[in-house]
């Protein structure tokens, strides 16, 4: 409310104020310019009737003092006092005598003095008989002006007045109180009561506003409404959304779980059917029945390839649950490195390859966790080894190190038949083979390289990938030299 209080004001007062300004102004200048005029005039007239006084006098008085009759120049100059504009008189007869004066000889600047000569005329020859010299006075035309001015400034002041409180009436009628009205209205919607219309009824500007003001709160209202409905709707959808959430949670939950349960309860079995086939195997041997010796082995491969699978469907499950651990301490890569060369040496060979590692002597000792980098060092490499026949893998080790981070850099390069495009997309993907001939050809579950990179992401690293099809492939893995416990697994690539 004070708000529209201080801009009603404000308004008025601006509108007042300068209305009296300009009035002001107006009417002064009409008075000063009617009072110069009157003024002007007046002094015409003064002088008009002074010549007119000096003329009459001289002509008489010429006479008087011819005729020596100084009484009657005494009486006609006293008279002379009767006009309100006389100031001083004064004759002197042609020897410069003075023959009356009257009035105050001290004069005036704004005062208007004659001189004129006495003269008279006998028998046609001119007689200098002296001069008279008559002052009057423009006082009493000031006075005038000045009492006139007081009077125009009293009557100036009441029409300005009577101007003012009409415009103030008129503001506060037609602007001010509307306008209070209008902004109370909005101050209601403001603080959220839409329900409310200006009741405004004059056919005037405001009157257009009260209109469109009422048309935009009924906009504004229906808006309102249909936001209120979709709010609902959202909150309802959210809900759902919660609770679809915390189910699927709760199933991934389950799964991880059932997963974890499984596959620790197929292994206790499956090494049961290993151990004792392979018992078989020695006791056929025994007994010479040659003939299950061959079936017997294609029980134990099938059995460890399902042994190996139920592992890798365990730790990435582990891992995509975020159950998997890290068990970081310091340690020599070189040992854990060279030590890889009797693990896959021999797989890598097998395929008639060349292996070689090249060792960075710059890293020492680091801080990271040694079974997951040999986890992950062995499925590279022993995917290498797989996929290359009379070629060459190669293992680099070496260290990269910028401002800020330090990091070790493992570079698998193969010969082998390596990958098209499309191949590279999804080779990280959990059960996905660059091709289906693949499984069939070379063996495996496709869950290796899915593993390898959540175990990267994990030590707070990553792995690339380069490959030319037919030519060759290179894996790039980047660790940190140091890493960190709890480092965030981010769901990027995560399937
Ligand atoms: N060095 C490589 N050269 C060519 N292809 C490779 C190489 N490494 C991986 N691949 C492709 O990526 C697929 C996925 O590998 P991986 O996840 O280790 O599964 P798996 O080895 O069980 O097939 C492989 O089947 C193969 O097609
Ligand atoms: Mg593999």
């Amino acid at each position: 409310m004070s708000r529209s209080n201080q801009f009603k004001r404000t308004v008025r007062t601006h509108v007042l104020l300068s209305v009296a300004i300009v009035m002001a102004f107006i009417m002064g200048s009409a008075i000063i310019w009617n009072q110069y005029n009157t003024y002007m005039h007046d002094s015409k007239n003064l002088d008009t009737h002074g010549n007119l006084v000096v003329a009459m006098y001289t002509k008489v008085l010429g006479q008087l003092m011819w005729d020596l009759n100084y009484n009657d120049i005494g009486v006609m100059l006293s008279a002379l006092q009767k006009d309100e504009v006389f100031r001083y008189a004064i004759l002197h007869d042609s020897d410069n005598k003075i023959l009356a004066e009257y009035g105050t000889k001290e004069t005036a600047k704004n005062d208007i003095s004659y001189l004129a000569p006495i003269e008279y005329l006998d028998d046609g020859q001119k007689h200098s008989l002296g001069n008279f010299k008559l002052v009057l006075t423009r006082n009493k035309l000031i006075e005038n002006i000045q009492a006139d001015i007081l009077n125009n400034l009293g009557e100036m002041f009441l029409i300005l007045m009577a101007t003012l409180f009409a415009i103030y009436a008129v503001i506060t009628i037609f602007i001010a109180r509307p306008m209070r009205q209008m902004t109370m209205m909005m101050n209601q919607m403001a603080e959220g009561d839409l329900d409310r219309s200006v009741s405004y009824t004059r056919k005037d500007e405001f009157g257009l506003m009260a209109t469109t003001f009422n048309t935009l709160t009924k906009k504004l209202r229906q808006n309102y409404q249909t936001l209120e409905n979709r709010s609902a709707e959202l909150e309802g959808a959210n809900k759902d959304l919660e609770t679809a959430r915390s189910m699927a949670e709760a199933a991934d939950k389950t799964k991880s779980q059932f997963l974890a349960n499984m596959t620790h309860e197929l292994r206790t079995p499956l090494n049961a059917i290993i151990g004792y086939s392979e018992m078989m195997v020695e006791d056929a041997d025994e007994l010479t029945t040659e003939d299950f010796v061959g079936d017997l082995q294609r029980v134990i491969s099938s059995a460890k390839h399902l042994l190996a699978l139920i592992n890798d469907i365990l730790d990435i499950s582990k891992i995509e649950s975020g159950k998997s651990t890290l068990d970081l301490e310091g340690f020599e890569l070189k040992e854990l490195v060279f030590d890889l060369e009797s693990i896959v040496g021999p797989l890598i060979r097998k395929g008639n390859n060349g292996f070689e590692i090249n060792f960075d002597e710059t890293l020492v000792e680091v801080y990271s966790d040694q079974m997951k980098i040999r986890q992950c060092l062995l499925n590279l490499l022993s995917n290498a080894g797989k996929f290359t026949h009379n070629g060459k893998v190669t293992l680099e080790v070496n260290r990269e190190k910028t401002n800020a981070e330090d990091w070790m850099i493992f570079k698998i390069i193969d010969t082998g038949i390596g990958m098209t495009e499309k191949q590279l997309k999804q080779i990280f993907n959990p059960f996905t083979q660059a091709d289906q001939t693949t499984t069939r050809k070379y063996g495996g579950t496709g869950l290796g390289l899915a593993i390898t990179e959540k175990i990267a992401r994990l030590l707070g690293g990553n792995i690339t990938v380069e490959s030319t099809l037919g030519e060759g492939t290179r894996f790039i893995m980047r660790l940190p030299l140091k890493s960190e416990n709890n480092p965030v697994l981010s769901s990027a690539n995560q399937v």
